[in-house]
C-alpha cells in the first residue's frame, strides 16, 4: 500500500467512523391542518421515533391532505406508495368495515370509553382485521372529541330543525343512514373538498370535532353548532403493512413504542385543550346550541334503525354486543 492509499484508506475509516448512519425520513399524510389532533399525534409520534430509533428513523409531516385525501391515503399507504396517515376512523370503515363499531351512532359516549376500548383487547382484534381487510396497521390512536353539527343557516336543536339543510358526511354509509334516521339525505364528500362546499354553500352544514372545526377554519363559512354526541372521532394512525413487514424486529418494536407514546399525547391534548378551543370558537363568532330533551330523539332514531342495519357489516351483532358489554352497558336490542 502507498503512503497515499494507506492515508485514504484511513480518512475513509476515520469518515465512516465519525458519519451517523443516514436517517430513513418516512411520509406522514395528515388529513386535518394545523392545531388540531392529528397534528398533535403526528408531532409526537415524530418526535417519539426519532427518540426510540437513536435518530435512525424520522417522519415528516404533510398536514392538509397534501398526500391525497384521507380515503385515498388507506389505499396508497396499503399499495405501499405512502408510509403513514393520520386520519378519522370513519374513512377507514369503508376499506375495513369492522372498525364500523367505532362509528356506530351513540355506541362511544366519552373519552374514557374511546380509550377502553381502542387500548383493549378489542382494539386489538380491530388492529388485526384491518391488517387483513385493508392492508395497513393501526399503530396509534388519536382523539378529537364528539362530532359536533355546523351550519350556516340556522340554529338546531331538534331533529324537526335538520329538515331543509344539505348536510356535507364522509362517504361512510353508516353515517349517511344516520342522517336518514333524523329525515334528510346527506350530501357524502371527500373531506379534501369540504371548507370550499361550505364556503360555495353547495352545502349548508357538515359534522367533526371542535378540534377540527377549529384546525380546518370551519369557524370562517359555518356558525351554528349542535353538540351532538353521535360519534366520538377516534383518528387512527396507519403503517402500510408492506413497510412495517420490511422492518426489522427491533425497528417495528421501535414503531409500536412511538406509536403508543403518541396515543397517550394525543388522549392528553384532548384532554388539555377541548374546553379552550371551544371558547375560541364562541369568542369567534360560532353560536352552540344544545339539542332538545338531551338529544333523546336523535338517540332513539338512530340507534333503533341503524345500528341493526350494520350488525352484518361490523361482522354480527355479537361484535356491537362485546363493545357494549366493555364498556358495561346492556347489549343491543
Ligand atoms: C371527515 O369528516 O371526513 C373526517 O372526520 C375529517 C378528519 O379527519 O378530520
Amino acid at each position: 500500500m502507498t503512503y497515499m492509499t494507506s492515508l485514504l484508506a484511513g480518512t475513509t475509516l476515520a469518515l465512516s467512523l465519525a458519519l451517523p448512519v443516514a436517517a430513513t425520513e418516512y411520509r406522514v399524510a395528515v388529513g386535518d391542518g394545523a392545531g388540531g389532533t392529528q397534528e398533535a399525534l403526528g408531532k409526537a409520534f415524530a418526535a417519539a421515533l426519532a427518540e426510540e430509533s437513536g435518530g435512525a428513523m424520522t417522519a415528516k409531516l404533510f398536514l392538509n391532505g397534501q398526500l391525497g385525501d384521507e380515503q385515498d391515503t388507506v389505499t396508497a399507504a396499503a399499495t405501499g406508495t405512502l408510509d403513514f396517515s393520520i386520519l378519522a376512523i370513519n374513512n377507514i370503515t369503508p376499506f375495513s368495515p369492522s372498525v364500523g363499531t367505532l362509528t356506530l351512532p351513540y355506541v362511544i359516549l366519552s373519552q374514557e370509553d374511546a380509550d377502553k376500548v381502542t387500548q383493549g383487547e378489542i382494539g386489538q382484534q380491530m388492529i388485526d382485521q384491518t391488517i387483513e381487510d385493508a392492508g395497513v396497521r393501526i399503530i396509534g390512536w388519536g382523539y378529537s372529541g364528539f362530532r359536533v353539527l355546523t351550519n350556516s343557516k340556522k340554529p338546531v336543536a331538534t331533529v324537526a330543525d335538520l329538515s331543509g339543510l344539505v348536510v356535507r358526511v364522509p362517504k361512510n354509509e353508516i353515517m349517511i343512514e344516520t342522517y336518514k334516521s333524523w329525515g334528510i339525505n346527506p350530501t357524502p364528500m371527500a373531506w379534501g373538498e369540504t371548507f370550499a362546499a361550505l364556503q360555495q354553500k353547495v352545502v349548508d352544514g357538515q359534522d367533526n370535532p371542535y378540534m377540527t372545526i377549529n384546525a380546518m377554519k370551519f369557524d370562517e363559512v359555518q356558525k351554528y353548532v349542535t353538540n351532538l354526541r353521535y360519534i366520538f372521532s377516534i383518528e387512527p394512525l396507519i403503517v402500510s403493512e408492506a413497510l412495517f413487514e420490511g422492518l426489522s424486529e427491533e425497528e417495528q418494536a421501535q414503531v409500536l413504542a412511538a406509536g403508543q407514546a403518541a396515543t397517550q399525547a394525543s388522549a392528553a391534548f384532548l384532554r388539555a385543550e377541548e374546553a379552550k378551543i371551544r371558547e375560541d370558537l364562541v369568542a369567534r363568532g360560532m353560536e352552540i346550541t344544545d339539542p332538545a330533551d338531551g338529544e333523546q330523539e336523535f338517540i332513539t332514531r338512530a340507534t333503533t334503525t341503524v345500528w341493526p342495519k350494520f350488525y352484518d357489516q361490523i361482522g354480527g351483532k355479537e361484535v356491537l354486543d362485546q363493545v357494549l358489554a366493555s364498556l358495561d352497558r346492556p347489549t343491543a336490542q
